[in-house]
């Protein structure tokens, strides 16, 4: 059993994953739950906030007691409770603060609010068995896309962000046009497997010569295009055959992750940083992780993805990061707010 004063439990309950985990030391996981409301959302093609608030208020207890059973640990052991209190959807956020706020009360612990985004980067902080900062790093997620330069598992400089879709957001309303489900991230890698990724050309967005910020939202006019003609005006679909989705999927998922290396590399280029963390739920994608693997080599650029698991939301991150906030004496009071952004 991990040492017992250094445990730290997290819950995550910013958008639609219901996650608890007890994690030791910032490092050591002794337990994860995630229930996944994604098939809750699917007839809807994206996150409805009612219905997650509500899946929040029924799972949030059991996945505690389960997260907590399954490390072994009872209260007593613990040594704070870790929250997401920012960003995502309101009454989402409030389900999992709310908890969270109780159980410190009840067990006399520290309360530690978590930044999700910097939860996302601790996920690939706790890949490396020893850090080394600065890191240049990305978030990829459903609702973030975002280069920031690392100094420390608490601090982050923006470099630059997408100014429109957030590259998951771009997948998943991409697969909801190739009638792919929810979410679309894995549903176009699936789909696109075997696929020509050749077949269809798309423009990798680069925003001119120096920019780090990103850009998904002409990519998707562009597949909505190629599937509707031009202004997106016919009726019916153009692909007439299976193989035609597979490459448009391949095509389509190819090009969303070779902006994202391009715009790495060149990041790493401008900073002089060749140490790279990814992080978020894209960061899951096998195609992201080949080629940007590939494409890095040459420059010398060491890339470290968060383990698969903890890409997606989970409570590991926020446990992780959780340990490193209270070390850090960044400990909130019972009056904690949530914010959406
Ligand atoms: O980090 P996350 O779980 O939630 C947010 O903070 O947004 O990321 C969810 C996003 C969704 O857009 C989903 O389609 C995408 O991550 N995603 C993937 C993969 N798994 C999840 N995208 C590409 N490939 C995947 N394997
Ligand atoms: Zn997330």
């Amino acid at each position: 059993m991990a040492d017992s004063s250094r445990l730290v439990l997290g819950i995550e309950s910013s958008c639609d994953e219901t996650a608890v985990a007890v994690v030791a030391g910032g490092r050591e996981v002794l337990s994860s739950v995630v229930h996944s409301q994604a098939l809750q959302h699917a007839d809807w093609g994206g996150v409805v906030p009612e219905l997650a608030g509500r899946s929040h208020l029924r799972e949030i207890r059991p996945t505690i007691e389960r997260a907590l059973h399954d490390s072994g640990a009872t209260a007593g052991d613990l040594a704070a409770i870790a929250v997401t209190s920012r960003p995502g959807l309101l009454g989402s956020l409030l389900i999992g603060a709310t908890a969270a706020k109780a159980l410190a009360w009840a067990w006399e612990l520290p309360l530690v609010p978590v930044h999700h985004i910097e939860a996302h980067i601790y996920a690939a902080l706790m890949a490396l068995p020893e850090w080394h900062f600065p890191y240049l790093t990305l978030v990829v997620s459903g609702g973030h896309t975002a280069l920031y330069r690392t100094t420390s598992p608490l601090d982050h400089n923006l470099l630059g962000s997408t100014l429109d879709d957030a590259a998951g957001e771009a997948l998943d309303k991409a697969a909801m046009m190739l009638d792919l489900a929810y979410p679309g991230g894995p549903a176009i890698e699936a789909e696109g497997r075997d696929g020509d990724a050749q077949r269809y050309a798309f423009k990798r967005p680069m925003l001119g010569p120096d920019s780090l910020d990103f850009s998904f939202s002409g990519m998707k006019t562009a597949l909505l295009y190629k599937l509707k003609g031009p202004g997106g005006k016919r009726q019916d679909a153009t692909l007439e055959e299976a193989s035609d989705r597979t490459a448009m999927a391949a095509s389509f998922e190819q090009a969303v992750m070779d902006t994202l290396v391009r715009k790495c590399l060149r990041a790493s280029a401008v900073t002089g940083i060749p140490r790279l963390l990814i992080g978020g739920g894209v960061a899951r994608n096998r195609r992201l992780r080949l080629m940007m693997e590939r494409a890095c080599a040459r420059p010398g650029v060491v890339a470290t993805f968060a383990p698969p698991d903890f890409c997606t939301d989970n409570a590991v991150m926020v446990a992780g990061l959780g340990w490193a906030r209270l070390e850090a004496g960044e400990v909130a009071d019972l009056g904690m707010d949530v914010q959406a952004r």
